[in-house]
């Protein structure tokens, strides 16, 4: 089997090739991403390999099937970037549902100590002997509320972790985790209750600018908000404007409404020419990583796994246990539950 494998970072290469070779898959590994002028690269392939970044739009999905590629494996949980109902019947779209919801989940809590305890500013003074605590007060976690937005494997790791900092866990999902130990509340009352607010709902067309100006407005005054989900989920102009009206209290972002075009590369000599994002970093409040809550051995190894296991299950003509369509969760009895693909 021949997989043609979109975005390649070096960090991919030792697993994939790794297990690839054991599963008799040869992977052909391209920098550049899926796309309507890159899907050509796959002509002669059975399959495609994709990460968040890379479009699976309907064009594209045609431009695949034409070429003989019958099977996307995404490297990722999440697939807002994937035209499901442009592949179906084309193009069995896989992926890896979990791979260490830990990774994220730890990411996120780093990212709020960081800011809480002003790290990313004592790191920088330390390195050039500047000692003073001046502006470094921060503020205990215990006790606080934090409200967390979508509380599946990520969510429910970061409730976990969140309680044993003493704090107190409000959950908002139309699928509430029983048991869980978080307290179930309507948006509204998460907004208004939360010291803390987390985002770790998938990115659909519904929740689209989860947070924007309205919302915001219904915040905590000095909230803190996380984002390790996917950038789309809030309006980054308005949280520039919350944060500059002194409402949103403090930011960190591992994903970016428009990162696309700049997440995963080096940008230092250059001027970047997105003055949303630059105004965001240039705050002392806000935090950006780009997109490497993932990036854990762990979670590189269990992606690697579970994407050979499904490419090999696609060539065996297996059923697809992590196959995706755009009916998975809106019709009763779906095939993949009688254990048969999509289609
Ligand atoms: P999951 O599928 O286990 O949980 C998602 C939860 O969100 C579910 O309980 C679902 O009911 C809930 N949900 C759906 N729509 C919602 C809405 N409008 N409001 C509130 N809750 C809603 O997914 P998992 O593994 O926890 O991942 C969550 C998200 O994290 C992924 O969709 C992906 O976007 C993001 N992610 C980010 C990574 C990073 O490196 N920054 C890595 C992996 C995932």
């Amino acid at each position: 089997m021949r997989i043609a494998f979109f975005d390649t970072k070096e960090y991919d290469i030792p697993a994939f090739t790794r297990l690839g070779e054991e599963a008799g898959i040869e992977f052909k590994f391209f920098e550049t991403r899926l796309g309507e002028d890159t899907a050509e690269l796959a002509r002669g392939y059975d399959g495609v390999c994709l990460f968040v970044n890379d479009v699976l739009s309907a064009p594209v999905a045609e431009k695949l099937y034409a070429a003989g590629v019958r099977v996307a494996a995404l490297r990722c949980a999440g697939y807002n970037n994937v035209d499901l109902a442009a592949c179906f019947g084309k193009l069995h779209v896989v992926r890896v549902p979990a791979y260490s919801p830990y990774a994220v989940a730890e990411h996120t809590m780093a990212l709020l100590l960081t800011s809480v305890r002003r790290i990313h500013k004592a790191y920088n003074r330390t390195r050039e002997f500047n000692f003073s605590l001046s502006g470094l007060t921060g503020f205990d976690l215990h006790g606080k509320t934090v409200g967390i937005v979508g509380t599946g494997k990520i969510g429910r790791v970061f409730a976990d972790i969140c309680r044993g900092f003493g704090m107190h866990v409000l959950g908002f999902d139309p699928y509430p985790a029983e048991g869980a130990g978080i307290e179930y509340v309507s948006e509204d009352e998460l907004l208004a209750r939360s010291d803390i607010l987390s985002l770790h709902c998938p990115l659909t067309e519904e929740n689209f600018h989860f947070l924007n100006a309205d919302t915001l407005a219904k915040c905590k005054t000095g909230v803190v908000i996380l984002n390790t989900s996917r950038g789309a989920l809030i309006d980054a102009e308005a949280l520039v404007e919350s944060i500059k009206a002194r409402k949103v209290g403090a930011a960190c972002l591992d994903v970016y409404e428009e990162e696309s075009d700049l997440f995963f590369r080096d940008f230092s000599g250059h001027i970047v020419e997105d003055d949303t994002l630059a105004r965001l970093i240039s705050m002392p409040n806000v935090i950006v990583t780009s997109h490497q809550a993932f990036l854990t051995g762990e979670a590189l190894e269990n992606i690697a796994e579970t994407t050979v296991k499904n490419l090999t299950a696609f060539a065996a003509g297996a059923p697809l246990e992590n196959e995706l369509c755009y009916q998975c969760g809106r019709v009763e009895e779906c095939r993949k539950s009688r254990r048969e693909r999509c289609f």
